[in-house]
């Protein structure tokens, strides 16, 4: 198998190429694509750990050597925020950037599965999307928004206010990725009780969890480790379900049924051919149903920016 990340010589791409480097299945190939000219030498850097996986990078203007052939692509290639921006503002530099890269990869590897980091996620998943539809190469089932970060940072958060260990703690995150866009069904975890005011606070607390990164690197970036983790998990769920692993589950923000937005972030199983089936989402208790019905205008703009960006 081979993984192509775009953006790999920046915060996110280094931790992620470190972890993929060590976690990748043997014999699986690691390509490493930014415009920064370090890119040949953080792969050179890489290739000195001894695992079975081999490491390349490319700089330069054209990611096609690194796309070539690539089974799985990861994307954060972009800017990030800094203190007082919300995610929407990096929406005018990091749209292009992203239809860019997404119309080489329909290009190159239009067969591949591929997981936009680049922010603002809501609108650079339809960005994404709409491109591929125009190369005439799009599946609703190979794109994927990785909001993965939303769901460690809420087990992170659940077990530490509840006594519990992380590692068995697994919540739903549902909706997108920004503010009152990311809702975690509390109400669903197993063995888990909140009162009302713990699941309001808690809530807030991984609304706001990037914004809480983003101030304490006081302008030196956003969430690059844990975010490098998030990745690692959700791109070797990606390659463990190419491989024939069944029954593996992530929630992801993509294109959806419809019944509350065009993308969405929610549950899905995924499989040899991607996306291969929606999962349901389960019974929400009535803040979070609440809390469904308020974000969808904002969620719902966001997409529609996206499509307008390629569209019009
Ligand atoms: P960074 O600035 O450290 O790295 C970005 C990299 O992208 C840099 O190395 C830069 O050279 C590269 N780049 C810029 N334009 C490029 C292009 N046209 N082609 C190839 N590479 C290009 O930023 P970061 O901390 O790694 O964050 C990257 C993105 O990920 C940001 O948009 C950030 O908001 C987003 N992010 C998303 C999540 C999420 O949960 N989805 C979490 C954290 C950060
Ligand atoms: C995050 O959730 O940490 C990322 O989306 C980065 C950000 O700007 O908050």
């Amino acid at each position: 198998m081979k993984l192509a990340i775009l953006g790999a010589a920046g915060g996110i791409g280094q931790a992620l190429a470190l972890l993929l480097k060590n976690q990748l299945p043997s014999g699986s190939e690691l390509s490493l694509y930014d415009i920064a000219p370090v890119t040949p030498g953080v792969a050179k850097d890489l290739s000195h750990i001894p695992t079975d996986v081999k490491v390349i990078g490319f700089a330069g203007e054209d990611p096609t050597p690194a796309l070539d052939g690539a089974d799985v692509v990861l994307i954060s290639a972009g800017v990030a925020r800094k203190p007082g921006m919300d995610r929407s503002d990096l929406f005018n530099i990091n749209a292009g950037i992203v239809r860019n890269l997404i119309e080489k990869v329909a290009h190159s590897c239009p067969k591949a599965l591929i997981g936009i980091i680049t922010n603002p996620v809501n609108t650079t998943v339809p960005i994404a999307a709409e491109v591929l539809k125009k190369a005439g190469v799009y599946d609703r089932n190979r794109l994927f928004g990785v909001t993965t970060l939303d769901i460690i940072r809420s087990n992170t958060f659940v077990a530490e206010l509840k006594g519990k260990k992380p590692q068995e703690i697994e919540v739903t995150v549902i909706g997108g990725h920004s503010g009152v866009t990311i809702l975690p069904l509390l109400s669903q975890i197993p063995t888990v009780n909140f009162t009302e005011q713990e699941a309001e606070e808690l809530t807030k607390r991984i609304q706001n969890a990037g914004t809480e990164v983003v101030e304490a690197k006081a302008g030196g970036g956003s969430a690059t480790l844990s975010m490098g983790q998030a990745a690692a998990r959700f791109g070797l769920s990606l390659i463990q379900a190419l491989n024939g692993k069944e029954n593996i589950i992530e929630c992801a923000y993509v294109e959806s049924d419809g019944e509350y937005a065009r993308f969405f972030a929610q549950p899905i199983r995924l499989g040899k051919n991607g996306i291969e089936e929606r999962l349901p989402i389960n019974i929400m208790n009535t803040h979070e149903k609440n809390k469904l019905e308020n974000m969808l205008e904002t969620l719902n703009k966001d997409i529609k920016l996206g499509e307008d960006f390629i569209n019009k």
